[in-house]
């Protein structure tokens, strides 16, 4: 069943009603007024069954058997009679090893960088999952997709707009599926936001002030002493971290993003905000390391946090994780947050204007005690307050205010997964996309993922040049 059939089947797709049209003829369907609190955990969404609607398995090669890749993997696990591993290629010979043991992967369909996957020119797989870091991502793409590959693309999709633009033109050109991994699109938390926005509940839409907030210590870990914390290695972490929020805006305004204007800074990690006597790593016996929030023993060895980076055995033994804080393998994670290599902002904002003057305001802050996206939208008719699990509809004329409070852990087929369900939930579509070769099964195209990086890089270039930065497309 199509995307757009199911909507129809479940009653919040009016017939005729555009699916990325304006304001959906839904409100009858949904009708707010009149029931009682949390009763938006009612209503009929799009969401379905994990288990994919096809005759036979998609078969698979994973490249990148990291965090990533394991978290796609991890759909094969559970729906063998949907998705196959028949391929695995990390230049990690343990990583590689533990995932193409798991799905019974043959020797020959072992590689260690993803070169030696396409070196035989021959396609392999229907399909490839590219969950390598954000610098090898361009490279394995276009080479796939002139191989006849669909790819399932761990965003962000390339390091420059340059190359995402080539990825579109590649994927139009051999006319392949390029499904980018906006997992949040598939969260049942947003995609009820979403519907009852094109319910008509709070109006007409004006405008959006959105907060991803990163929480201090994962900034620490990923963005300060971790694999993000080079702009220039990766991507601007408007692009590294918040393409989802981009992309998130860009999908629930539903139009183009006209203009952008960006601004931030790295406020905090750097030498000259080192305590006196700080050395260079935590485990070398730092004077500030009982009152530091962002010690590196405090954050792994006390709190546990972050730990998958570290190969562990499965325990999470305080003497073992100590022993990889002094492993040169994994001793960047160690460093103290003011001597490390990174330059990624700890604050950036942004101001959106979308076609018809709708305007959107962007914070990703570091200094916050937990994550958790924030959302605000403001209609004319109406309001939605939303902190990541959570929302209320207020209705001004009634004043009645409605909540939507689902648990992820209450819709059984979505137990599991990661991102508010949305990991698992697109790895289903991408599958459902390639079997029945319909890019519409997907919640976004590679045209509208691409268009989110647009207006990443254009922030980024607003933020450098302290101009407002037309977004053309
Ligand atoms: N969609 C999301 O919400 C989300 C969340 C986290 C990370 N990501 C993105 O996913 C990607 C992977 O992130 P991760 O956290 O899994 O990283 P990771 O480091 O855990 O995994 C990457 C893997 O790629 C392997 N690799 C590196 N070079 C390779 C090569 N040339 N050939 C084959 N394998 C190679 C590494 O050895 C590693 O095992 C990144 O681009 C990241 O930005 C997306």
């Amino acid at each position: 069943m199509k995307r757009r059939d199911f909507l129809k089947s479940a009653g919040l797709l009016a017939a005729g009603t555009a699916l990325s049209g304006e304001v959906s003829s839904a409100r009858a369907v949904l009708d707010i007024t009149g029931q009682a609190e949390n009763d938006l955990n009612d209503i009929n969404l799009p969401i379905r069954a994990l288990k994919a609607d096809v005759d036979k398995a998609v078969s698979v090669i994973i490249i990148g058997a990291g965090g990533r890749g394991n978290t796609y993997a991890k759909y094969a696990e559970k729906f063998p009679e949907s998705m196959k591993i028949v391929g695995v290629s990390d230049i990690l010979d343990h990583r590689l090893k533990s995932l193409s043991d798991k799905h019974g992967v043959a020797p020959e369909m072992r590689f260690g960088h993803f070169r030696e996957v396409f070196a035989s020119g021959k396609k392999l797989a229907d399909a490839v999952v590219i969950s390598t870091p954000d610098d090898r991502h361009f490279e394995p793409c276009m080479k796939a997709l002139e191989l006849g590959y669909d790819v399932l693309l761990e965003k962000p999709c390339a390091q420059t707009e340059k190359e995402c633009r080539a990825i579109l033109a590649q994927a139009k050109k051999y006319n392949r599926i390029v499904a980018v991994c906006h997992v949040l699109r598939y969260s049942p938390y947003f995609i009820a936001m979403r519907e009852v926005l094109r319910s008509g509940a709070i109006g007409e839409l004006v405008s959006i002030q959105h907060m991803e907030p990163i929480q201090y210590a994962h900034m620490a870990h990923s963005y300060v002493r971790g694999n993000w914390r080079s702009s220039k290695e990766t991507t601007p972490i408007i692009l590294a971290k918040s393409c989802h929020d981009l992309d998130m805006l860009r999908w629930l305004i539903d139009r183009p993003c006209k203009s952008i204007v960006a601004d931030g800074s790295l406020h905090l990690f750097k030498a000259e905000n080192a305590p006196e006597g700080a050395p260079l790593k935590c485990t070398d016996g730092c004077p500030h390391e009982a009152t530091c929030p962002y010690s590196a023993i405090d954050i792994y060895v006390r709190k546990k946090a972050h730990l998958h980076v570290f190969d562990l055995d499965g325990s999470q033994d305080p003497e073992q994780i100590m022993a990889r804080l002094k492993d040169p393998s994994y001793d960047n994670y160690a460093r103290c947050v003011y001597h490390c290599d990174n330059d990624q902002p700890d604050h950036y904002v942004t101001e959106m204007v979308f076609e018809g003057g709708k305007t959107a305001a962007f914070s990703m802050e570091a200094f916050t005690p937990t994550g958790g996206r924030r959302t605000r939208i403001m209609g004319t008719t109406g309001y939605i307050e939303g902190d990541g699990t959570k929302f209320t509809v207020t209705d001004f004329r009634t004043r009645r205010q409605q909540v939507w409070n689902k648990k992820i852990s209450d819709i059984p087929e979505y137990r599991g997964s990661g991102h508010g369900g949305g990991d698992l939930a697109l790895a289903r579509d991408f599958v459902e996309a390639v079997a029945h070769q319909d890019p519409s099964r997907l919640s976004s195209t590679i045209d509208a993922s691409i268009e989110s990086h647009v207006m990443g890089f254009a922030a980024e270039r607003s933020r450098k040049s302290g101009r407002k930065e037309k977004v053309k497309v």
